[in-house]
């Protein structure tokens, strides 16, 4: 059994390693005499029993992970749960799926003949959710997948790993806002999500969040090398709620659009 650690790195070193854009910015921001410091930790999966948030979820239930909310995005299909760890100094983990029974038969079908690849055994260990793409598909399929859900071929592609940590603004002591942040990337080459606006939320939701777009990797379908995108960093400002504490929460509307970072564009 892992520490929880042990795992939080593994998802970070994966993460990095998969996302060249990763260390730069963290290097960008630790030259400036900056620590980076994680808000969250998003994973991904599909709603089948076998594999779905739960199951995800379980490896960071046995090692101190508590459910904090639950979240649903009716546009684009998903359901979503949040989990706090007792230790406030970790990262959330917040874990999304998609509702594959709001989709047509043959997305359905799709999707079932990659979850029959999985080795149950697979799923009940506790690195399951960094342990990559359990599956063989074609480059066809995950363009089959994408015309009716971005996040359904991502998902395919990729597999179970982060799709995103999240830079917690309010421990950056260099810069004053997100604003100035998303500035300073851009003027340093970074691309950022603008659906929705480049910031999203207020605090008047005691949330803003931004997020860069998915830099495109290498990948190896059945019957084709392709070039697509993977993951993206994303960077919280979190405010004070009414009674003094920091809002811990997600922005459905937020994050409705965040998920378009990793969209084929
Ligand atoms: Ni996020």
């Amino acid at each position: 059994m892992h520490t929880i650690h042990e795992l939080l790195t593994r998802l970070w070193d994966d993460y990095a390693l998969l996302n060249l854009q990763v260390p730069a910015i963290c290097q960008l921001i630790e030259q400036r005499g900056d620590t980076v410091v994680n808000d969250h930790i998003a994973l991904r999966t599909y709603s089948d029993p076998r594999i779905g948030i739960d199951v995800l979820a379980d490896s960071f239930v046995r090692l101190g992970y508590c459910v904090a909310d639950d979240y649903e995005f009716p546009e684009k299909h998903l359901t979503a749960r949040h989990y706090e760890h007792t230790d406030p100094k970790l990262p959330k983990v917040f874990i999304s799926q998609l509702e594959i029974d709001a989709f047509s038969p043959v997305l359905g079908q799709l999707v079932n003949d990659l979850i029959d690849q999985v080795p149950t055994s697979l799923t009940k260990q506790s690195d399951f959710s960094v342990s990559g793409r359990p599956w063989q598909l074609s480059y066809q399929t995950y363009a089959q997948l994408a015309s009716e859900s971005e996040y359904a071929a991502w998902m395919s592609a990729f597999g179970f790993r982060a799709n995103h940590f999240t830079i917690l603004v309010n421990a950056l002591t260099t810069f004053n806002d997100l604003q100035s942040l998303n500035n300073f990337l851009k003027d340093h080459g970074h691309a950022l999500n603008t659906s929705g606006g480049e910031i999203k939320g207020s605090p008047q939701v005691w949330l803003e969040q931004s997020s860069t777009l998915a830099d495109k990797v290498e990948v190896q379908f059945t019957d084709d090398l392709r070039m697509i995108p993977a993951c993206y960093y994303e960077f919280a400002r979190r405010y004070p709620k009414p009674d003094g504490r920091l809002f811990q929460g997600f922005v459905a509307k937020s994050a409705d659009k965040i998920f378009e970072s990793t969209d084929r564009r």
